[in-house]
């Protein structure tokens, strides 16, 4: 499924579900976002995310990371595979591997993550439970580029999201997560469309130096 107008593309990586995946897949396939989806990678075998690949007739590919002992072999081979396609953007979608500086090297601010906080709170795993702990009133989710520091990179848009008296972890990694469909494709939109821009380590957005991530409402 991509678009024939739109001379970007995009290799996926994931781990899961994929259901940030499906909401790329479904922008893409109502136009709402140019991009063409060149392949879909996940690290682990079995899961949703490579039906949803092959549903949409994209190619997918599993690099299970558990078959190579050394990390760095694993990353050159996901390299390779990568390379194939010469992706403009490598989007991270659910994918729960942490990559290294020499993968991250080679693709110079292209690869974008999307994270379940309010980064640069909460970075790492199980940002739920951490909020909820800590007595947090506002949770969200990030889009970012990727650098070499974990969850670190500059971020392009958040969502926010109000914390309820009853929420737990899982009634708000729902909400959360319907928020990141919304920000991962508005994200990847002002990039393909070059109004969100990354050179130097700075992003600008509409050529202004974007030194606070937009939020959905700025730009809907
Ligand atoms: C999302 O919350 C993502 O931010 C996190 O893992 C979850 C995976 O969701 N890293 P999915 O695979 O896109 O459904």
């Amino acid at each position: 499924m991509s678009s024939l107008l739109s001379s970007k593309s995009a290799v996926a990586l994931i781990s899961g579900s994929g259901s940030n995946l499906q909401a790329i897949i479904d922008a893409i396939g109502s136009n709402e976002l140019q991009l063409k989806l060149s392949a879909v990678i996940s690290n682990i075998s079995g899961v949703k995310g490579l039906e949803r690949a092959e549903l949409a007739k994209i190619p997918s590919k599993c690099i299970r990371h558990q078959d190579y002992p050394q990390r760095n072999d694993y990353e050159k081979e996901l390299l390779g595979e990568v390379n194939k396609y010469s992706p403009d953007y490598i989007i991270l979608a659910g994918f729960m591997r942490i990559l290294s500086p020499f993968f991250i090297n080679n693709f110079n601010g292209i690869i974008i993550n999307i994270h379940p906080s309010l980064l640069p709170k909460y970075p790492g795993l199980n940002t739920h439970q951490k909020v909820i702990a800590a007595g947090e009133s506002w949770h969200g989710c990030t889009v970012h580029v990727v650098t070499e520091e974990l969850d670190g990179g500059p971020a392009i848009i958040q969502a926010k999201i109000k914390i309820k008296q009853n929420d737990d972890a899982d009634s708000l990694s729902k909400r959360v997560l319907l928020a990141e469909h919304k920000i991962y494709k508005k994200a990847l939109e002002l990039m393909v469309k070059s109004k969100i821009t990354y050179q130097h380590k700075k992003l600008k957005f509409n050529g202004q130096i974007l030194d606070q991530p937009l939020n959905l409402d700025q730009i809907s």
